[in-house]
């Protein structure tokens, strides 16, 4: 293992648990109309964090990611009434979980690496999340940016993820599946690993990731290289 590296720091939403898992749901309820409104809602969602903190206006990641329900069922024209709503909102606290990471997580526990979420959503969010896929107790920190109340890609966000380790950010992996966290957090200066399910191109930022895989699995080789 490359000795540098003492502690492995992950993104939540998109990287441990599918945020599209809700579209399923979203389809029972508006047929044809399901993997839409899913991906419109987590583009506002992400939006509305970057607006929040470039103007100093939070809100904590569940009032986000509600009114980003909202203007997306809005924007295509979808009657998004109080039941449904409350309904949707729900299935965030049982998003689906990449089927490779209990595994993948235990391996790096059994190299020695400290582990972490480091997120946008509330501490309530991720404890919720995390007992219904059963993860609880994989973390030695769980890192919500609700404490310094700025999103990622704020460096303070990205703070808090040495300042619970006590490693420099050099020494710590930052894994996430989100192209702009990735490159939020390279720029911030972690070791950082994109999860890049899909084959996503590259943002043009001008910042490269240090390793990328297909899923979790490809960060043991990474991590153990
Ligand atoms: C998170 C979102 C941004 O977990 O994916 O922080």
């Amino acid at each position: 293992m490359t000795r540098a590296i003492e502690a492995v720091a992950f993104d939540a939403y998109g990287t441990l648990f599918d945020v599209h898992s809700v579209g399923a749901l979203a389809e029972a309820m508006f047929a044809g109309q399901g993997a839409r409104l899913s991906a419109a809602w987590r583009v506002a969602q992400i939006d509305y964090t970057r607006l929040r903190t470039l103007s100093d206006r939070y809100e904590d990641f569940l009032k986000v990611t509600e009114d980003a329900l909202v203007f997306a069922s809005k924007t295509l024209g979808l009657d998004l009434d109080a039941d449904r709503r409350a309904r949707l909102m729900a299935q965030y606290d049982c998003l689906s979980a990449y089927p490779e990471n209990v595994a993948v997580l235990g391996s790096l526990r059994r190299m020695g690496l400290k582990l972490a979420i480091l997120s946008n959503g509330t501490p309530a969010m991720l404890d919720a999340v995390l007992a219904n896929a059963g993860m609880q107790g994989l973390f030695d920190h769980v890192l919500s940016v609700d404490a310094i109340r700025r999103y990622k890609t704020a460096r303070e966000a990205y703070d808090l993820g040495p300042a619970a380790f006590g490693y420099p950010p050099a020494r710590i992996v930052f894994v996430s599946s989100n192209g702009w966290d990735v490159c939020g957090a390279t720029w911030y200066g972690y070791r950082t690993f994109w999860v890049n399910r899909p084959g996503n191109a590259l943002e043009e930022l001008g910042v490269r990731p240090a390793g990328e895989g297909r899923d979790l699995n490809d960060l043991l080789a990474f991590v153990g290289s």
